[in-house]
């Protein structure tokens, strides 16, 4: 028996990994984070699965389906938001399941920040003007931020910043990057990015709050940096003509000897 922990996707049910679909199909138990997992990734459940959204259960309750599975020697799979790597309170979990002596695999997912740079059409990191994304939250109910972990801090690096679970404190963001950024650095807000009902608002850091209205609440990423939106950028030298590289020698003596 194991537990297959998978990352659901941002929102649309085809944005989810072919190991992710055929791990759902084969398991005859499914706990879903309902507050964000999508309904349509459930139509892979196998029929007759037992599914069960966990958004009001607590820990103990999970592990507890968990446990119920085990003792069955039925396959689950665990599915959160996103990706789970970043605010998918899995490392909780994992640590239970150790303790548990039960197995369990993990398999990636598309990551909300992925999904909006994709509903933005825009490359985050251009030559030139940033070559760092950061992916990072303020703090909230559920969790402190580490000393050290400023919204400002990371701003003073001019890095592409990826703000989580944060739209409800445009304020708190905007005091804190505008003398970093500038009141005219761009800035993107995707809500819901790939579900049917996807919004986006592109404007300024000075214009920011005032673009954006109290619908847009919850499932909002905000992206501020100068790469959004960018027209003036310098090429990568990765296709400049007389760029030697292994897979597309140039000169006499190239740099690299010929691929085997
Ligand atoms: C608990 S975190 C989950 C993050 C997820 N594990 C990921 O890989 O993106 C939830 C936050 O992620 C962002 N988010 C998740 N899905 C989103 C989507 N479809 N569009 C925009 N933001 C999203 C929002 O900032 C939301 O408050």
């Amino acid at each position: 028996m194991t537990v297959h922990f998978i990352g659901a996707g941002p929102g649309a049910p085809d944005l989810l990994t072919l190991r992710g679909r055929d791990l759902i199909a084969a398991c005859p138990v499914c706990l879903y984070a309902g507050s964000l997992v999508p309904e349509g990734v459930l139509a892979h459940c196998p029929p007759g699965a037992r599914i069960v959204n966990t958004a009001p259960l607590s820990l103990d309750e999970i592990v507890a389906e968990i446990a119920a599975a085990h003792a069955e020697g039925k396959d689950v799979a665990r599915l959160h938001s996103g990706d789970l790597s970043i605010w998918s309170a899995m490392g909780e979990q994992l640590r239970r399941l150790r303790a548990l002596g039960i197995a369990y695999s993990v398999t990636p997912g598309v990551p909300s920040f992925s999904a909006a740079a994709a509903a933005l059409e825009t490359e985050l990191t251009l030559p030139g003007l940033a070559q760092t994304v950061v992916l990072t939250r303020t703090p909230g109910r559920a969790s402190a931020m580490p000393e050290g972990e400023k919204l400002a801090a990371f701003a003073a690096t001019g890095a592409v910043l990826a703000i989580h679970l944060s739209i409800h404190l445009l304020g708190d963001v905007i005091a804190e990057l505008t003398s970093h950024y500038g009141a005219d650095c761009p800035v993107a807000i995707v809500w819901r990015a790939s579900w049917p009902d996807q919004r986006i608002v592109r404007t300024t850091l000075g214009s920011l709050d005032a673009a954006v209205g109290t619908e847009m609440e919850r499932t909002a990423l905000i992206l501020v940096g100068r790469t959004l939106g960018a027209a003036e950028f310098d090429e990568s030298r990765l296709y400049a003509a007389d760029y030697d590289r292994r897979y597309r020698p140039v000169g006499t003596e190239p740099r690299f000897p010929e691929a085997t």
